[in-house]
């Protein structure tokens, strides 16, 4: 169970807003509606009542179960939700991870955030080893961090004709990677 309650979610809220200014120059309000499109490169969020089983499909990565749509509906309008495939962590990981993300505009009830929590828990442990992107197959970039296929085929292909990544930063300019992609799973990946 989450302990903290609506206002702890929040309190680091102001901390966050007017420092989200990625690279890409993408920026993120913190007042994104619940029916806000989707970023580019995650399929639209058409519809803001997201329990129907075709919204379940989207997103056939994330192990189905108590939370998944919930999970989908929060977390995704920053970010691909399948981020959190690339961020398995301990239960206290996954608790400061939800109060950052509250504090950086996820606009969730405390209901919401303990079925994310649960979820996340359930379905996301500890992992630690990281992915190196200079060797790494496009499977394993797909299943370990949770990027599409789509984008771990052209993250390869890039590689390949361009040479080593050196860093995140080189990531980005993978067409269709954009910041927000990178810097949600920069904890797991390596450049060697
Ligand atoms: C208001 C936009 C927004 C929403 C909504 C959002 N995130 Fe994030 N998320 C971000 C940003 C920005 C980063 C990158 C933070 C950084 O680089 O420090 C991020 C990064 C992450 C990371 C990578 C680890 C980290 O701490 O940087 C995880 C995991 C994550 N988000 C999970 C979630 C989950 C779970 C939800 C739903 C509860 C969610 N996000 C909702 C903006 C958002």
């Amino acid at each position: 169970m989450v302990k903290q309650n609506k206002s702890a979610w929040y309190s680091s809220r102001a901390v966050w807003i007017g420092t989200l200014t990625l690279g890409g120059g993408l920026i993120v309000a913190s007042s994104v509606a619940l029916a806000s499109p989707a970023p580019a490169g995650s399929p639209a969020q058409a519809a803001p009542a997201a329990q129907s089983q075709a919204k379940a499909d989207q997103y056939p990565q994330l192990p189905e179960g108590p939370g998944k749509q919930t999970t989908i509906r929060v977390c995704s309008k920053c970010h691909s939700p399948t981020n959190v495939i690339a961020n398995g962590q301990s239960r206290q990981g996954w608790e400061d991870t939800i109060t950052k993300m509250a504090g950086l505009g996820a606009s969730g009830s405390d209901e919401e955030y303990t079925e994310i929590l649960d979820y996340l828990i359930k379905n996301f442990p500890q992992v630690t080893t990281k992915v190196n992107m200079n060797k790494a197959t496009a499977a394993d970039i797909e299943k370990q961090l949770g990027f599409s296929t789509k984008q771990a085929e052209d993250i390869v292909a890039y590689r390949e004709k361009n040479g080593n990544f050196k860093s995140v930063d080189d990531l980005q300019k993978v067409p269709q990677i954009n910041a927000m992609d990178v810097a949600s799973r920069k904890n797991r990946m390596t450049f060697e």
